[in-house]
């Protein structure tokens, strides 16, 4: 059976970015193909602690599953929820994986440079990271990663690790994800999705952004979230076009309508098209986010946090065991076993 596999930290509550480009799409996927493939959706947990973490850590962690919960996650036998510092072999693994990761590719990571750009000290977690990842990925032979355009360096990283480990051991021990390209078409997209800074559309939409306005929490008020969008940063040019790199502001809020409403990006496209009143987009847009967060907060709402831990226990269980053995193989190779 493939694997399915995805994660996301918990820093802080989830923003509609996160939600859209990568929550979403893997409930999506995982309710499709449950039946025959392997579905990991996991709390990167120790990628969390690069950064300074809040009280309301274990909060948020249990209300990140319930998110897939709420946003329609159907859990069978082949679903398995848990926590990445549940399961020891993800740090074992990093460490092997960092013998065979090199300074070079991983001085690449444009994440790594926009995270540690202005500091002064960085630790060396943040530029350890994307090994991390890998290790996440490898151990359990994932063949999909469906994650936000953002994370796609990460992604070819993880495929070049693997390819460089079985060369060097002569042996196809590791399972190399699929291409980018590949995912991309798997999750049914025609592009990465990059929901975008509605203050600033050329920047991603980010948990860490200061301004209030930028981003959508998925605990936002439903009608504080509807004057965000209609305050979003658009352009001058007067026409509703799809157009990423003249006019991020529009684009986003139709990437956003379709990806919500659960349409098909062409058709949002087809129906706006050409139209002139920016204020006609923003207002569906904005009818749409509420109407959606008013749902959804009232089914996240009646999830109790034992369902939640009830899924840690089974599929922590399920991980440690799946883990080990592909660890054991890779310690082996490096003659440790
Ligand atoms: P993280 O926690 O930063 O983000 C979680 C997921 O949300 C996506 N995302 C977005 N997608 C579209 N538009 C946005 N504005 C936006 N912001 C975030 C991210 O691409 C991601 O899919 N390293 C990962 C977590 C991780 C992981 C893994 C993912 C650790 N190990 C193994 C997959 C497989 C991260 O920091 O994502």
């Amino acid at each position: 059976m493939k694997t399915i596999l995805t994660g996301i930290r918990v820093n802080s509550e989830p923003t509609l970015g996160n939600f859209l480009g990568a929550m979403l799409p893997m409930v999506r996927l995982a309710n499709e193909h449950s039946k025959d493939h392997h579905i990991n959706i996991f709390i990167p947990d120790l990628h969390s602690v690069i950064a300074e973490i809040d009280g309301n850590f274990q909060k948020n962690l249990v209300n990140s599953i319930k998110i897939y919960l709420a946003a329609g996650l159907k859990v069978n036998q082949n679903v398995h929820v848990y926590r990445q510092s549940y399961v020891p072999a993800h740090s074992e693994m990093c460490w092997l994986l960092n013998c065979v990761a090199n300074m070079g590719e991983m001085g690449r990571m444009t994440q790594f440079k926009d995270k540690s750009e202005g500091k002064s000290t960085v630790n060396v977690g943040i530029f350890d990271y994307p090994v991390l990842m890998a290790a996440d990925i490898l151990l359990y032979s994932a063949n999909y990663v469906p994650v936000g355009e953002d994370q796609f360096q990460h992604l070819e990283l993880t495929r070049n690790i693997a390819l460089r480990f079985n060369h060097r051991f002569k042996k196809d021990i590791l399972v190399v994800p699929e291409k980018t390209e590949t995912q991309v078409k798997f999750m049914g997209n025609s592009e990465g999705v990059r929901i975008r800074d509605l203050s600033d559309p050329t920047k991603k939409m980010s948990k860490s952004t200061p301004g209030e306005n930028s981003k959508i929490m998925l605990t936002d008020n439903p009608e504080k979230a509807a004057k965000k969008i209609m305050s979003a940063t658009t352009d001058s040019l007067g026409k509703i076009q799809y157009d990423m790199f003249n006019q991020p502001g529009i684009s986003n809020l139709l990437q956003i309508e379709a990806l919500i409403n659960d349409k098909p990006l062409q058709e949002v496209i087809s129906t706006w098209q050409g139209e002139t009143h920016y204020g006609d987009l923003k207002k569906q847009v904005a009818s749409s986010v509420s109407t959606f967060l008013t749902h959804f907060q009232e089914s996240i709402e009646a999830i109790p946090d034992e369902m939640v831990y009830e899924l840690f226990e089974t599929g922590e269980a399920y991980a440690n065991d799946v883990a080990d053995k592909k660890l054991l193989e890779v310690q082996k190779a490096f003659s440790l076993r």
